[in-house]
């Protein structure tokens, strides 16, 4: 399945947003705020995402993509890193048949080469288990870097098609290889812990997302949290480079479709 990119075509803009990219942030802010080491905020954090998921799928979300876990998160003290790493496998154990039940997608992205192989094998086979279904697609970013998945692209592009290198490369023939291909750029972009930064998330497909911070930490966040969040995004004018007029005259020129093209 492929999707029109934002940078060309005016998605549709309903009051909830198709693609929602969370960073999860702040689980050790939280754990130190209570005395408790930061492990506590990152199994709290686990809280987080459960009632996420419940609580987007109810809204008509089609899509949540989750940074788990960055590219750059291996600099942290290798004792943090492995209860992380003990967590998510931990949660893929216990969550998958839960998800598959309630007609969620799983889909995994990052550079899964550097986990161990039974860890790849617990998401092989969760992606598979929930490939068919048609609920709300979750992706986990995990070991996932937006220069990373660029440099992956066109790799695999230059692999495939080795006569691309000899033209210039267009964005459409990128797209297909990047590793989120099978859903739309995301509308909404939600970072909590108060940082306001993109921390090497999903860069190329970040281009026209609309960005929301909050000061909540990842463990507070809620359906609450959520939803004034989405009421952020239902109140912007989505231009994609355009006037608000000419948003104007596409909106008179086709009300029952929103989607408008250039
Ligand atoms: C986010 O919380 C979780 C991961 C990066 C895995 P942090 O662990 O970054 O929490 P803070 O930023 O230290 O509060
Ligand atoms: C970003 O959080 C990555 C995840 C939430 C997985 P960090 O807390 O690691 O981000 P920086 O490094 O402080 O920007
Ligand atoms: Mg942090």
């Amino acid at each position: 399945m492929s999707h029109d990119s934002s940078t060309e075509t005016i998605p549709a803009h309903g009051d909830v947003p198709r693609h929602v990219a969370v960073i999860m942030d702040g689980n050790g802010r939280w754990a130190k705020q209570r005395l408790l080491p930061r492990f506590a905020g990152h199994r709290r954090g686990v809280e987080a995402v459960r009632s996420t998921v419940r609580a987007c799928a109810e809204r008509g979300v089609r899509f949540l993509t989750l940074f788990a876990f960055s590219s750059e998160n291996w600099r942290r003290p290798a004792e943090e890193v492995a209860l992380l790493m003990q967590l998510f496998r931990g949660a893929l154990t216990s969550e998958v048949d839960k998800l598959h039940r309630n007609g969620v997608r799983l889909r995994v992205v990052g550079d899964l080469e550097r986990f161990d192989s039974r860890m790849r094998t617990l998401i092989g086979q969760g992606e598979r288990l929930t490939a068919a279904n048609t609920g709300l697609t979750l992706t986990i970013a995990a070991n996932y870097g937006g220069r990373w998945d660029i440099l992956q692209a066109l790799g695999r592009l230059l692999r495939e098609r080795p006569e691309a290198a000899q033209a210039r490369i267009e964005e459409a023939q990128l797209a297909p290889y990047l590793s989120m291909s099978y859903a739309p750029e995301p509308d909404l972009f939600i970072r909590t812990g108060g940082e306001q930064r993109v921390s090497n998330f999903l860069l190329w497909q970040l281009a026209y997302t609309e960005l929301y911070f909050t000061e909540t930490l990842w463990p507070d966040f809620d359906a609450a949290a959520l939803d004034a969040s989405i009421a952020s995004y239902a109140r912007r004018e989505r231009r994609f480079g355009r006037t608000s007029d000419q948003l104007e005259e596409a909106k008179r020129a086709a009300p029952a479709q929103a989607s408008a093209t250039a």
